[in-house]
């Protein structure tokens, strides 16, 4: 899929705007500063898809935090969940004894999110909490709470903000719908 494919051709529709995704991290950085007040927490992101919402939400944070990263896939270049998470770069960050708030991009069948966080209460965080920017509630597959979230999408393919098609158009600064035809085009190769 080459980068510089006109953009309209990929995107069917607009889902957030960049004030409706701006409005979704002023608010949940709000409600962040309230539960997290005199806490010192360590915020992880998801990499890669949750950079942009990440360096957004922490500035809209008003509490003294610690960022580190850690890398799970279930995925690949496939836009089906395989259904098995593994590590593939970890925290340098010792997480005994700290609130953990883990940053992600999308929840989807709720796997990659589980073992985020089983991993990091097995490590002994004191508290290990999750802050995703978009919900595919419908797609659920493992029983995972959601403490806090952006907005819930319906079961379609979206990009942008960080969210990628086989890699690309992370960096759109908008979220949009992938069209029909580039969801069949990536599940037949
Ligand atoms: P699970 O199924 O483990 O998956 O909850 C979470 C991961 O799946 C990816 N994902 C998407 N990525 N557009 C994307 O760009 C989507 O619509 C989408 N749905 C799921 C994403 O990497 C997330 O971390
Ligand atoms: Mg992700």
């Amino acid at each position: 899929m080459p980068k510089n494919d006109n953009i309209n051709n990929i995107i069917d529709h607009k889902l957030f705007t960049e004030d409706d995704i701006h409005a979704m991290c002023v608010k949940l950085g709000r409600q962040l500063t309230t539960d997290y007040a005199g806490k010192k927490p360590l915020v992880v992101g998801a990499l890669k898809g949750a950079i942009f919402f990440l360096t957004d939400l922490v500035r809209e944070m008003d509490v003294k935090e610690e960022i580190d990263f850690l890398d799970v896939s279930s995925y690949g270049d496939s836009l089906e969940s395989t259904g098995k998470v593994k590590l593939i770069s970890d925290l340098v960050t010792d997480v005994q004894g700290r609130d953990v708030l883990i940053v992600e991009d999308i929840v989807d069948t709720g796997l990659t999110l589980k073992y985020m966080k089983d991993l990091l209460k097995k490590r002994g965080a004191r508290s290990v909490k999750c802050c995703v920017l978009l919900n595919k509630e419908s797609r659920r597959r493992v029983d995972v709470e959601i403490e806090y979230y952006g907005s819930t999408v319906h079961n379609e393919f979206v990009v942008g903000y960080g969210l990628d098609f086989m890699g690309y158009y992370r960096n759109l600064r908008y979220i949009g719908v992938l069209k029909a035809e580039f969801i069949k085009l990536a599940n037949n190769k």
